[in-house]
């Protein structure tokens, strides 16, 4: 038995556009790390946690991934102690599936390190519970694709439903991160409970006609179901010069553009690697001329989900 492990678990984008809280897609980079490691004492500790500015707590009980833990330690009767170490390497509040990547990066961690070979499912249900405690919600459009890799579909969350969606060869994303902090909590609280039929109907056409686009490697019907006509008009007023960056990475090609998750990321896809690569310099630029920087960061969908970087 190996008795230490370091893993990665990339961002995501959740909703992309017409689809929220049941589409996400995982991206290769930022992720968060984690390394866990047995010891001769039972429980869950985390000893250490970087780059979060002292904000997340190193009870395990309250946070995102040590929850994970807590529940596999309990469920599966393991009796040697976890230690872990959390390495946030993105930004908390970003939009970017944050507490996500660090729930799945624990969960996976221990499985693997002791050798738990759990079904993905029963993985991401304990991701889920450490996700919910960050956000306040059951929502698995974040903690979803990361755990599984590639373009996730929830077509139910009771029961559990994942759809794991094929994605076009040429299809990149391009996304920026403007130097704001958003909490999921709070962008979940202003948006409304109802919705007219006239906007459901539109927004559900688009749902499918995504999925539609993204199994014919239909790029410009991709491009054309990239529409938010529920969420994005609230949300998108918390985000400084929103509309500006839509039409910048619109006009650089991109096939669409909107939200990351609860913001303030903003996302567009792509066809190709040059297009996503100058769509988010345009969006940058934008961003610029509202005094906001940001970081760009563009890949293909990643379609592998964590991995482990060390297992000694
Ligand atoms: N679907 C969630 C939301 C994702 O938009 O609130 C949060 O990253």
């Amino acid at each position: 038995m190996k008795n230490e492990v370091k893993v990665f678990a990339p961002a995501t984008v959740a909703n992309i556009a017409c689809g929220f809280d049941i589409m996400g897609f995982a991206i290769d980079e930022p992720g968060d790390e984690v390394v866990i490691r047995t010891s001769g004492k039972p429980g869950v500790r985390i000893t250490k946690i970087s780059g979060d500015e002292g904000r997340l707590p190193l009870d395990a009980a309250l946070n995102t991934a040590g929850k994970p833990l807590l529940s596999m330690v309990e469920k599966f009767g393991i009796t040697c102690g976890i230690e872990m170490e959390i390495h946030k390497k993105m930004p908390l509040g970003s939009g970017l599936g944050s507490s996500a990547a660090s729930a799945v990066a624990a969960a996976f961690a221990l499985d693997r390190l002791l050798e738990l070979d759990l079904p993905i499912k029963e993985l991401l249900n304990f991701a889920i519970e450490g996700e919910q405690l960050a956000s306040g919600s059951v929502h698995a459009d974040n903690v979803a694709p990361c755990l599984y890799g590639g373009f996730v579909l929830i077509r139910s969350y009771e029961p559990l439903d994942i759809i794991k969606l094929d994605v076009p060869d040429e299809l990149f994303c391009s996304v920026i991160h403007p130097q704001i902090e958003i909490s999921t909590r709070e962008s979940r609280e202003i948006l409304p409970s109802e919705i007219s039929l006239s906007k459901a109907i539109r927004q559900w056409g688009n749902t499918a006609a995504l999925v539609a686009g993204l199994l014919k490697s239909d790029y410009e019907l991709i491009g054309r179901s990239l529409e938010d006509v529920v969420i994005e008009p609230v949300r998108s007023q918390l985000i400084p010069g929103f509309s500006d960056i839509k039409r910048a990475a619109l006009e650089s090609g991109a096939l669409g553009c909107s939200i990351s998750g609860s913001g303030p990321s903003v996302f567009a896809l792509s066809k190709g690697a040059e297009t996503a690569g100058k769509a988010g310099l345009a969006m940058q630029q934008s961003l610029l001329k509202h005094q906001l920087r940001s970081e760009l960061y563009v890949s293909k969908i990643n379609l592998n989900g964590p991995r482990i970087i060390e297992l000694n």
